[in-house]
């Protein structure tokens, strides 16, 4: 399929991207030279029936993987060339993710995990507090801060582990499947809160089963078979 030009200004480029996993004598074709960019602040829902490699292409923008062959860039910058510190802090600092299954600390309260990956950074210990308390206000869990995830729903869960996400203040949310534990009303509420935050100039991508999560974006990719199947925008 002959694929549009890339434009520059682009926040996320991937150039001819693949990755093959080696499982034993097996080869996986997980992605297949696919290229695409991502502009700043567009909401982007990457769709397509299990195991067609929406999940390794967020892998693989989120700094998590590598790929077998082809290039990323993440804000100009191509990741190949970053050495291990750099990945780490590009990580920290311009990225933000969401999980299906939220991935929260059972132990701790909801203002220690939005903490938690800020506890590396150069920040004082009470601008830490003092951003986590503005992230849970953000999210709208001014008043739960000290609740377990336990004693949460599951929608305020996703809460929580979207304010973790944004405690970095990152220019980039990669959420992969991020309502797929959630009812469709709690789902409703998550999208409203990620179209907010891509108002706000972040650049939202997230992996969906659902035509009704989808929606909410300004753009849909359908992969299948680890390449670009189709591509559909919504008109402002
Ligand atoms: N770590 C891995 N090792 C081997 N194969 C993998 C690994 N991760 C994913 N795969 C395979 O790569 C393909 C794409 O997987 P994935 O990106 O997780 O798909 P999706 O998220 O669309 O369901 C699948 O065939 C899957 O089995
Ligand atoms: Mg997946």
């Amino acid at each position: 399929m002959k694929q549009a030009p890339i434009s520059s200004d682009a926040i996320i480029r991937c150039d001819s991207v693949s990755k093959t996993y080696i499982m034993g004598e097996q080869k996986v074709h997980a992605l297949r030279d696919v290229s695409v960019a991502f502009a700043a602040g567009e909401m982007t829902a990457i769709m397509g029936p299990s195991g067609s490699g929406k999940s390794t292409l967020m892998n693989l923008i989120g700094a998590l993987d590598v790929p077998t062959s082809g290039d990323l860039y993440i804000q100009g910058r191509n990741l190949a060339k970053l050495d291990v510190d750099e990945l780490a802090d590009l990580r920290n600092e311009t990225i933000g993710f969401v999980f299906q299954q939220f991935n929260l600390l059972g132990r701790a309260t909801a203002l220690t995990n939005v903490k938690l990956p800020l506890r590396y950074s150069r920040k004082l210990d009470e601008d830490i507090d003092a951003r986590a308390v503005e992230c849970l206000q953000l999210v709208g869990l001014g008043d739960r801060m000290g609740h377990r995830p336990m004693q949460l729903s599951g929608g305020q869960q996703q809460r929580v582990a979207i304010a973790r996400a944004l405690a970095g203040r990152p220019s980039i949310i990669l959420a992969d499947e991020p309502t797929g534990a959630l009812d469709t009303q709690t789902s409703g509420e998550i999208m409203d809160l990620l179209v907010n935050l891509g108002q706000q100039g972040i650049t939202v991508i997230l992996v969906t089963h659902e035509a009704e999560v989808a929606a909410y974006a300004q753009r849909q990719i359908h992969f299948r078979d680890g390449v670009i199947e189709r591509e559909i925008r919504t008109e402002p």
